[in-house]
């Protein structure tokens, strides 16, 4: 990697921009900045993660005992080994539904439900120490009795022990930023009810890493490739960059497509890392940036890296001999409220909003409809080369739920001391147990039953 040392270019020069209202450009500056805080590799360095202590890394900070083990309750297991092909098939009879086939499972509302959380800061090891309310003294708990309704049909909740007779001999990777990996310690949380996972692997900086579920053999990662192209990224540990990342849109990063041929199921996404300051390049050469003001580069704005690297990441899905099932995950909203993360945001809500009660932001809306487009081309392509690819578009139901971020309880404790503290929120991440784990549900949905909604 180059070693750069160059400072970041002022930040308060304008950015003009050809195809995004200027208005919102500045927020766009914002959002660089908040990435930095929210997505720098130090956000997971200090993860509770706890496996066998053999396999777990001695830097990591493990305040979480280990004794604590999950509610076994006895399941059954209900497949034989030869039906595992037939999950689709036999799913299907199990719940004959005609209704289903017009449902848009992401369009629909979050209703009460008393059954509350499937697991908690106790029975799941593996929750980032940023993202355990729990633990960290969030107060309110009434975010975790929610349910994710949608409209024209019913989705059933996840279920931990057929999930994982169906992944037998299977290898499933969720790929993409910290986002993704706050999804991945939902799913891990969810399916330790059924079994615990043990990690076998990790790269230096605890960002990509590895499970496996013994009994079930079946393997389980996330890669943590955050413009899934080829990047070179210039930040340390605290989220501090010393210049500007260099984006190579014609280049996917190797770090992902070396492993695909590996994988059963990938859960794919791209998301706010491309709001950055980042120098574009390809054919070898410069050919522009995203708000890099005295450089003489042309500014194309994020939209068109987005786009060029989910175009090139969805050709290479769909032109590969090997063909997983793909979901490509839409952007996830974060939910700051009269500020940005640095000028007093926060989002201290304690229940979801309803439809209509909330605007997606600009930022969000161009990335998803990107995203909508680039998924659209490629399920066509696909149809025809049989690369299966759904969208999980997690965008809008995500936006109903502000209370469903950390907030302040990023930290420890974080009043402990001082009641009126002064502390960073985190309203862009998700709370372990919390809404994210829906997202699973709709997973599961989709791997069942995903014929129905294409
Ligand atoms: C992990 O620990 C459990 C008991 O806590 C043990 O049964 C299992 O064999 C261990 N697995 C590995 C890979 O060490
Ligand atoms: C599912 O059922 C259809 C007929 O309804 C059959 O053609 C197909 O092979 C079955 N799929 C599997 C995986 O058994
Ligand atoms: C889980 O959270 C509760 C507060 O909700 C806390 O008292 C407990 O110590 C936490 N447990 C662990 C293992 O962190
Ligand atoms: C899993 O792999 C083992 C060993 O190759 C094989 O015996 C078994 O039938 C496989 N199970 C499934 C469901 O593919
Ligand atoms: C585990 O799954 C792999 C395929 O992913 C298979 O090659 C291997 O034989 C399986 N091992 C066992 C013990 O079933
Ligand atoms: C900016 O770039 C253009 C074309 O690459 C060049 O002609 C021009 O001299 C440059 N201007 C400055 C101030 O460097
Ligand atoms: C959220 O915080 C703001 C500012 O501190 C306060 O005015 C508001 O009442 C709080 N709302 C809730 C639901 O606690």
């Amino acid at each position: 990697m180059l070693k750069e040392t160059r400072p970041d270019s002022s930040p308060l020069s304008l950015h003009k921009h050809k195809h995004v209202l200027v208005k919102f450009a500045v927020s766009f500056l914002l959002m660089g900045l908040a990435f930095r805080l929210f997505f720098p590799d130090s956000f997971f360095r200090f993860s509770t993660e706890t496996t066998n202590a053999s396999l777990s890394d001695p830097k990591t900070d493990s305040p979480l005992p280990l004794a604590s083990s999950p509610d076994q309750s006895p399941l059954p297991l209900d497949l034989p080994e030869n039906e595992i092909q037939t999950f689709q098939n036999e799913t299907e009879e199990a719940e004959p539904e005609p209704e289903q086939e017009k449902c848009d499972i992401f369009k629909g509302d979050w209703i009460p439900d008393t059954s509350g959380p499937r697991y908690s800061n106790e029975t799941c090891r593996v929750i980032e120490s940023h993202q355990n309310c729990m633990k960290n003294g969030r107060p309110d708990s009434g975010y975790f009795y929610w349910r994710w309704n949608p409209r024209d049909c019913e989705i059933p909740r996840f279920d931990p022990q057929k999930f994982l007779d169906h992944m037998r001999n299977k290898s499933w990777a969720f790929i993409g930023d910290s986002i993704s990996r706050n999804h991945v310690q939902s799913l891990l949380c969810i399916l330790s009810q059924v079994e615990q996972a043990v990690e076998v692997y990790h790269d230096e900086e605890y960002r990509s890493k590895r499970w496996r579920f013994p009994s079930h053999n079946f393997t389980l990662s996330v890669i943590w490739t955050p413009f899934l192209i080829k990047a070179a990224i210039f930040e340390n540990m605290d989220g501090i960059s010393t210049s500007e990342t260099q984006l190579y849109l014609d280049k996917l990063d190797r770090v992902w497509a070396d492993q695909y041929e590996s994988l059963d199921y990938v859960v794919i996404a791209g998301g706010k890392w491309f709001l950055k300051t980042a120098i574009y390049h390809e054919k070898d050469t410069v050919s522009g940036c995203h708000y890099c003001p005295g450089k003489n580069l042309t500014d194309f704005g994020f939209e068109y890296a987005y786009r060029k690297a989910l175009e090139l990441v969805l050709n290479f899905i769909t032109a590969s001999k090997h063909k997983p099932l793909v979901f490509l995950r839409t952007t996830t909203p974060d939910h700051f409220e009269n500020g940005e993360w640095f000028s007093g945001g926060y989002c201290n809500r304690t229940v979801p909003l309803k439809e209509g009660e909330i605007e997606l932001k600009d930022v969000d809306r161009v990335m998803r409809d990107i995203e909508l487009e680039e998924f659209e081309k490629a399920a066509e392509i696909g149809s025809k080369n049989g690369v299966v690819l759904r969208l999980l578009d997690t965008t809008r139901l995500s936006l109903l739920r502000p209370d469903g971020h950390p907030g302040p309880y990023r930290q420890f404790q974080p009043f402990s001391e001082d009641k009126n503290a002064k502390v960073q929120n985190d309203c862009l991440h998700w709370c372990l147990p919390g809404p994210i784990d829906s997202w699973n549900d709709l997973v599961m949905e989709l791997l069942v039953n995903g014929d129905k909604y294409q």
